[in-house]
């Protein structure tokens, strides 16, 4: 090889020699992946100079990508009269007008039954400041817990439906059940909002004022985590 030529993939490969070591570190750490559990070789992807290789994620746990989720407290109350919180992950309108939102349930929970008997929910937006009452609401079952007492979280009385709303919570919003959909393992019950409203300063129109909406995360597990309340404009 001429001197000139090896000057001249010197001085280009400094970046060409970075792509590959992490090209060469993930292709080692699939490979050992694969060797343990999965037959599937990793994708490789070169768009212009950069290079990225994609792992393959458990299907089961595909879900995860999708997180951190928003998470909210769901409220509500079945025949016998007796209230109920969970904490739902898995939330998210589907409707400006008529003003529609869905909440994703597994059939074991209590407070599935309880929105299949009374057809309604409130769907609460908590804080950081009741982490612990989030986590709790989420991992104790109203069959067995009263869980406003257990997490010392207050009840507010509904606008227009029977539920309690949750008074530590910054946002509510009162839904009947417009709709109730099989989808796996979970339901979606689909809420027609029928009332909602905020705690005074903390949201205008345009959303939530982030500095002081402290708004909860699900990471997986008991993680959970704040936004960046600072806005980039596109
Ligand atoms: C952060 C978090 C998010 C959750 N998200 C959901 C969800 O979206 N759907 C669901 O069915 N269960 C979800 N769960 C589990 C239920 O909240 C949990 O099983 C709860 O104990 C059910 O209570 P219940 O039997 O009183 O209804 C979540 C749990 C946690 C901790």
């Amino acid at each position: 090889m001429s001197k000139t030529k090896r000057k001249t993939i010197n001085q280009n490969s400094k970046p060409e020699r970075k792509n590959q070591l992490v090209l060469l570190k993930h292709l080692y750490y699939d490979l050992l992946c694969r060797m343990q559990k999965e037959n599937k070789p990793p994708s490789i992807h070169t768009t212009g100079d950069k290079m990225s290789v994609k792992t393959i994620v458990n299907i089961n746990s595909a879900h995860r990508l999708l997180h951190p989720m928003h998470t909210v407290l769901v409220s509500c109350i079945g025949k016998a009269g007796k209230p109920n919180i969970t904490t739902v992950a898995w939330a998210m309108p589907t409707s400006g007008n008529p003003p529609l939102l869905a909440i994703s349930l597994a059939p074991g929970r209590h407070s599935h039954t309880l929105i299949e008997e009374s057809g309604e929910f409130i769907v609460n937006i908590p804080t950081l400041d009741i982490l612990k009452a989030v986590y709790a609401c989420g991992s104790l079952t109203g069959r067995s817990f009263d869980k406003f007492k257990k997490t010392n979280l207050t009840q507010m009385p509904g606008k227009k439906v029977k539920a309690p709303a949750i008074r530590e919570c910054i946002a509510h919003l009162e839904c009947e059940v417009d709709g109730q959909f099989t989808t796996g393992d979970h339901t979606i019950f689909v809420g027609k909002i029928l009332e909602a409203y905020a705690d005074m300063g903390i949201f205008t129109e345009s959303g939530y004022d982030l500095k002081q909406a402290r708004l909860l995360y699900h990471a997986g597990g008991n993680n959970f985590s704040l936004l960046d309340p600072k806005l980039y404009k596109s």
